[in-house]
């Protein structure tokens, strides 16, 4: 085998992309993927007369590095209208999508053997691009409220943090479990940093999905000094596009600058059009509406599983997974999304990915047609009613 980096070796595919590889190759013709988390509806309208004009408009062409100033002017009313976030246009830096949100932000951030502290459990990506820019993801436990709220617990946070510790990662709302940041959660999170001096980073890539009564609250509209990670991806319905943005100090925005400069350049022109013209419609309606309908296939999946005997699948918060726990049948996450792999031919991600507060649990995307919800459901039972629990 030809010489690669010794980093880049060392770092493991994601559950994601290793079952759908796996599920390509058996051909199956039944197959149903909750494995990911691509929104199935159409995006705004304008998305395809603003294909149709990118060459017309000149919009094929190297763009400013931030991003076009006519989009960056929509991003920043968007922050102010939805995230209650006031910043200048310099404070804004489009990218190609929120992947490359977090990858560049921790690249401008971070130096080897920096900690970086993140939630467990989190999206498996966090500890992967830590370890690829030379980082130490290092997981902090979140812990249940007499709610039932997963939580952020300020005594664990504070005893995560070492001389090394450089940035807190937070994701809000949550992958894999929905769990939103309370206002009482930002505050003590605000302090510690504050006390440690730490960057505080804030991926809120699933904001447009928060049901009710629960809120999305941006860490920045109370602590600008926050980092935030926004992208077009999950909201819009527009995976392919590859168009997000970070939202930061100007110190902070010009060590993003260099890393946009020697990596991607800038975000593409095409999407950048896209993008505008997605939000110059009325996209917070967009986006309240997908958030229902998401909200309606997100409890149905639940309260279905919740039924199955034996079976426990809490409300999410928000979000577009729900994760249901088999510990009454003994079987951890990575059994039971094997079993219902090969025998039921329906991908999920085993909770264990996220960290240990994921443990016998698997995560499903909720947002499939009702039909293929219901079929799901059906799976699952039956595979719960092979095994037996007290
Ligand atoms: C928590 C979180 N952040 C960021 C992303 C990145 O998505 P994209 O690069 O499509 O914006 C994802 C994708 O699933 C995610 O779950």
């Amino acid at each position: 085998m030809s010489k690669v980096s010794s980093i880049v070796n060392s770092i493991k595919m994601s559950a994601v992309s290793s079952i759908s590889i796996e599920a390509s190759q058996k051909n199956w013709k039944d197959t149903i993927s909750m494995a990911g988390g691509e929104p199935q509806f159409s995006p705004p309208a304008a998305v395809n007369d603003a294909f149709k004009e990118i060459v017309a408009k000149g919009f094929n062409k190297y763009s400013p590095f931030p991003g076009y100033t006519s989009l960056l002017e929509k991003i920043r009313a968007k922050l102010s209208d939805f995230n209650n976030i006031q910043v200048d246009l310099e404070q804004i830096y489009t990218v190609p999508g929120g992947s490359s949100a977090l990858f560049t932000a921790l690249m401008a951030l971070i130096d080897r053997g920096d900690e970086v502290l993140i939630q467990d459990p989190c999206w498996e990506h966090y500890s992967e691009i830590i370890n690829l820019l030379g980082g130490i993801p290092k997981k902090v436990k979140m812990v249940k409220d007499s709610n039932g709220h997963l939580r952020i617990d300020k005594n664990i946070l504070e005893q995560s943090i070492t001389s090394k510790t450089t940035v807190l990662l937070l994701n809000t709302p949550l992958n894999p479990t929905g769990s939103v940041l309370s206002i009482e959660e930002i505050n003590e999170v605000v302090e510690v940093v504050e006390e440690n001096d730490i960057h505080l980073i804030v991926d809120e890539e699933y904001e447009g999905f928060v049901f009710n009564p629960f809120q999305h609250i941006s860490p920045a509209s109370i602590y600008p000094k926050a980092i935030t990670l926004y992208s077009f991806s999950k909201t819009f319905a527009l995976t392919g596009l590859r168009i997000g943005y970070i939202v930061a100090p100007k110190d902070v925005i010009s060590a993003v600058r260099k890393v946009s400069l020697y990596s991607f350049m800038y975000a593409s022109s095409p999407s950048q059009y896209v993008a505008e013209a997605v939000l110059s419609e009325h996209h917070i309606d967009f986006a309240k509406k997908a958030c229902d309908e998401m909200y309606n296939k997100s409890r149905f999946l639940s309260n279905s599983l919740q039924s199955i005997p034996g079976v426990v699948c809490e409300e999410a918060e928000a979000g577009l997974y729900v994760n249901p726990n088999f510990i009454k049948f003994g079987k951890t996450g990575n059994e039971m999304s094997r079993v219902l792999f090969e025998k039921y031919h329906l991908l999920s991600v085993p909770g264990e990915v996220a960290g240990a507060n994921g443990a016998n649990s698997i995560r499903l995307y909720v947002g499939l047609e009702q039909e293929i919800l219901e079929e799901a459901v059906n799976r699952i039972e039956s595979a719960t009613k092979k095994f037996t629990f007290d």
